[in-house]
């Protein structure tokens, strides 16, 4: 049996041979298009994984010159028709460019692409030119930065007015194949996650101060609605919990910058303004933000501890606004799941005005990871911690060129 994308899976009555159930496939495992299916079903909506058995058989869409479909039977779903228009490779581009202003750690950005024409699937894949050994030897941080470019991804094709289907490390036999998304029918109503849109492209990290202003709890509330779509969990914390975790970032920081190897990671990622290596990477010195000269506001210092010429020093918040993003468990579908999470909170902070940074360095070194949970709390791996606040936005950085992350297939 073999179907493409777009297929109606016909499941006959054993007795009568009338049609007793039939769905649109929306997904295929296997490039040569043999089962399982991700169907769904006509009569539910629902998608399920189907392995056909006897009693079902494919009813084939015909593909037109231009891939456009054509009814070689008598019952093709309307949905069908409308969503088996390809995306041209000029769309597809502007897809994985929105994918990839993503934040990634040092800006490494540790993704690659793969679009499948025929069968409309994105497969998203690990770039491991892009990890940090040293830095983060599990590649958690790399499924986190790879989950929130997926995240992007999806939030990008709804707005173009397409339904997807995503799926979590689709073939066991490839962990570095983190996800695949296949585009499915025409979006409904429903403005989710299209509506995030407009902040792809301004989400910038903030390394700057921000003000003593508190964050409305509606604006709160709707940061932890964020994070529980991709079933992850969010808290504010506050009091002794608030004065631990800082304790625990800055006793990370200072190791940091007094280990020879987490520097030298450092010095990979960063670029000075005289830099002769090619600027599509890394962290820029525009970027850093200035010294902290007064203030209990964690920052990562990207200049490594060295002098950085005009740049400036500046007080910072006393009580920064911290979030924790954690899981139940630990696991690279975990960590991906933090990442599609992660990049829907800062998406939606930004368009609530806030400008978003992140304050990991606690999170990269083992014994300092546990305790930075709340232990009355119920949280169990914490997988992120963002500062958030009212401030100056953060500036642009440089990405690869789309050309050098992104291969079209027929
Ligand atoms: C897993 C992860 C960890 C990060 N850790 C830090 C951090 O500790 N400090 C910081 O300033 N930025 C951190 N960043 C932000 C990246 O440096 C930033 O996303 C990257 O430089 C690209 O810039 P942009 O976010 O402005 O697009 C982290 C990002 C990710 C995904």
């Amino acid at each position: 049996m073999h179907a493409h994308v777009g297929d109606q899976l016909i499941v006959e009555s054993p007795t009568t041979g009338a049609a007793k159930r039939d769905g649109e496939i929306v997904g295929l495992h296997h490039d040569d298009g043999t089962p399982p299916y991700d169907v769904r079903w006509s009569d539910s909506d629902q998608v399920t994984l189907v392995f056909p058995g006897p009693d079902a058989h494919i009813h084939h869409i015909g593909h037109g010159p231009e891939g456009q479909p054509e009814a070689t039977g008598h019952r093709v779903s309307a949905a069908a028709h409308r969503s088996a228009r390809p995306f041209s490779d000029a769309v597809v581009m502007d897809l994985v460019r929105d994918a990839t202003a993503a934040p990634s750690m040092h800006n490494a950005q540790p993704w690659r692409f793969r679009y499948f024409r025929r069968n409309r699937v994105f497969h998203l894949k690990a770039d491991l030119r892009g990890s940090l050994p040293h830095t983060d030897p599990e590649l958690r941080a790399l499924h986190i930065g790879c989950g929130a470019a997926l995240m992007n991804l999806r939030v990008a094709v709804a707005h173009e007015g397409r339904q997807a289907v995503t799926r979590l490390l689709p073939d066991p036999g490839d962990p570095m194949l983190l996800a695949s998304l296949t585009l499915t029918g025409p979006l409904g109503e429903e403005d989710d996650p299209a509506a995030l849109y407009p902040a792809v492209h301004t989400r910038h990290t903030s390394r700057y101060p921000f003000a003593e202003t508190a964050i409305p709890d509606s604006v709160r509330t709707a940061l932890v609605e964020a994070a529980h779509r991709e079933k992850v969990s969010l808290a504010f914390p506050s009091g002794w919990h608030l004065g631990s975790v800082l304790d625990l970032i800055q006793e990370a920081e200072t190791r940091n910058l007094t280990d020879a190897d987490t520097a030298a990671e450092l010095a990979r990622f960063t670029r000075r303004a005289d830099d002769a290596r090619p600027a599509t990477e890394g962290v820029p010195e525009h970027a850093f933000g200035p010294r902290r000269r007064t203030g209990k506001a964690p920052v990562r210092d990207f200049a490594g501890g060295r002098t950085v010429p005009g740049r400036p020093s500046a007080d910072f918040e006393s009580v920064p606004h911290l979030a924790l993003l954690s899981t139940a468990h630990d696991r690279p579908e975990d960590w991906l799941r933090a990442g599609l999470a992660m990049e829907r909170v800062l998406l939606r902070a930004t368009l609530e005005g806030l400008a978003t940074s992140f304050v990991t360095q606690a999170l990269e070194w083992h014994e300092l990871r546990w305790p930075l949970r709340d232990p009355t709390s119920g949280m169990a791996y914490v997988q992120m911690v963002l500062r958030l606040g009212y401030g100056r936005p953060g500036t642009r950085t440089p990405r690869r060129p789309v050309q050098d992350v992104l291969d079209v297939e027929p």
